[in-house]
C-alpha cells in the first residue's frame, strides 16, 4: 500500500476522503493532521476523530494544526458545511482525543520515519495550505521523506470562494505560494486536484440512499449522509465527492487527464487575490521570457477526470469498510 497522510479541515467532503483513505487497502494511513478552514480548527479535530473512529481506525494518530491563516483572518465555510462543519449529524463525538504533537511536529516525525524506512509518504493537503506551509519552511529536511503533494485546492478555470479563486487557497494564499516555492526548491513534486475536476465524480441520492440503509453507524450509513447533507443543502439530485477525488487520484492517476504548467499564485489582486495563474501559453519549454523574470513552479494539473471511475471507487471502498 501507498503510504499517506492527510491533511484536513473537516468538512463534509474531507470526511468522505477520510472514509476512502482510512479503508482503501492499497493506501496505508500513516496521519490525519487539522487545520482550520471548513470549520475552526477544534471542530475540525473533532469531526476528524469521529471519522477516523466510525471507520474503526484509531490507530490512526490526528493532530491539531494552525487556527488561522499565515496573513488572513480566518472565513470559515460552515454555511456550506453545517454548524458542526460536518452536516449537523447529531452523531456523538468520539471517545478518543488527539495526538499530543503539533500537526507539523506529527508531520516532521512521520516525514522523518518515512525517510529512513526508505518508504516517503505521499502528502494530500484537502485544506488551507498552512500546516504544510509551515512544515516546509521549519523543516526542509522533511523533503527526503515525501514522494510528491497531491492537494485539492486551486482552478485553472473558475473560483468558488470567489469568481477567481478555490477556497483553500483564497483561505491562506500566501500559504500557498510557500508551499509552492518549497515545492520548487526542495524537489517535490506536486500535483494540483482543483476545481477543473472536483465536481465532477458525483454520488446520486439513491446512491446515498442504499449507503445509509446499512445503518449501524457505520462508515456507510456516515458516507451515506454526507452526500445526502450535501444534495439537501444545494437542492441537487447527486453530489461531489469533493476531497475523496484527490484521494482517488493518489490511487488512481490514470483516470486523470493532467498537464505539466507553470503555477503562480495570486497575492496582490483585489478580486483575484487567491487565484492561481495557471499558465497554458504555449511556451514550447521556453520560460526565459517571461518578463516576470523568475521561472514559475511547474505542477501538474488536473484538467480532467474519469469522473464514473473516481465515483466508484468511492462508493465500493466504503461499502466494503461496513462489511468489514
Ligand atoms: C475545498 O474547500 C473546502 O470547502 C472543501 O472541503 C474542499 O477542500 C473546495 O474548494
Ligand atoms: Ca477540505
Amino acid at each position: 500500500p501507498v503510504p499517506v497522510v492527510l491533511d484536513v479541515d473537516t468538512g463534509v467532503d474531507d470526511a468522505c476522503a477520510l472514509l476512502l483513505a482510512a479503508s482503501h487497502p492499497d493506501l496505508d494511513l500513516r496521519a490525519v493532521t487539522c487545520v482550520g478552514g471548513n470549520a475552526p480548527v477544534d471542530d475540525v479535530v473533532r469531526n476528524t476523530l469521529l471519522v477516523l473512529h466510525t471507520a474503526g481506525r484509531t490507530d490512526v494518530p490526528v493532530a491539531r494544526g494552525a487556527g488561522r491563516p499565515l496573513l488572513e483572518h480566518p472565513v470559515d465555510a460552515r454555511h456550506v458545511h453545517g454548524s458542526d462543519g460536518m452536516g449537523d449529524l447529531g452523531w456523538d463525538p468520539a471517545p478518543t482525543v488527539p495526538d499530543p504533537r503539533h500537526a507539523v511536529e506529527l508531520l516532521r516525525d512521520v516525514c522523518r520515519s518515512a525517510a529512513s524506512e526508505g518508504r516517503p509518504v505521499t502528502l494530500v493537503p484537502l485544506a488551507p495550505l498552512t500546516n504544510i506551509a509551515l512544515l516546509l519552511r521549519t523543516y526542509p529536511d522533511v523533503a527526503g521523506g515525501i514522494e510528491r503533494i497531491v492537494f485539492m485546492g486551486g482552478a485553472a478555470h473558475v473560483g468558488n470562494a470567489t469568481a477567481s479563486a478555490e477556497f483553500n487557497v483564497f483561505h491562506d494564499p500566501e500559504a500557498a505560494a510557500v508551499v509552492l516555492e518549497a515545492a520548487g526548491e526542495l524537489g517535490i513534486g506536486v500535483t494540483m486536484y482543483g476545481l477543473d475536476v472536483f465536481y465532477d465524480p458525483v454520488v446520486t441520492r439513491e446512491q446515498a440512499a442504499e449507503l445509509i440503509a446499512r445503518g449501524g453507524r457505520g462508515p456507510a450509513e456516515l458516507a451515506g449522509r454526507l452526500i445526502e447533507f450535501q444534495c439537501e443543502r444545494f437542492s441537487r439530485r447527486a453530489s461531489t465527492i469533493g476531497d475523496a477525488g484527490a484521494v482517488c487520484a493518489v490511487l488512481d492517476p490514470s483516470a486523470l487527464t493532467t498537464q505539466v504548467l507553470p503555477l503562480r499564485i495570486e497575492l496582490a489582486g483585489h478580486w483575484s487575490r487567491g487565484r492561481t495563474i495557471v499558465d497554458r501559453r504555449d511556451w514550447s519549454g521556453d520560460l526565459a521570457h517571461d518578463p516576470h523574470g523568475e521561472a514559475p513552479v511547474r505542477v501538474e494539473v488536473a484538467l480532467g477526470v474519469d469522473a464514473h471511475r473516481y465515483a466508484d471507487i468511492w462508493r465500493r471502498t466504503v461499502l466494503a469498510a461496513d462489511e468489514a
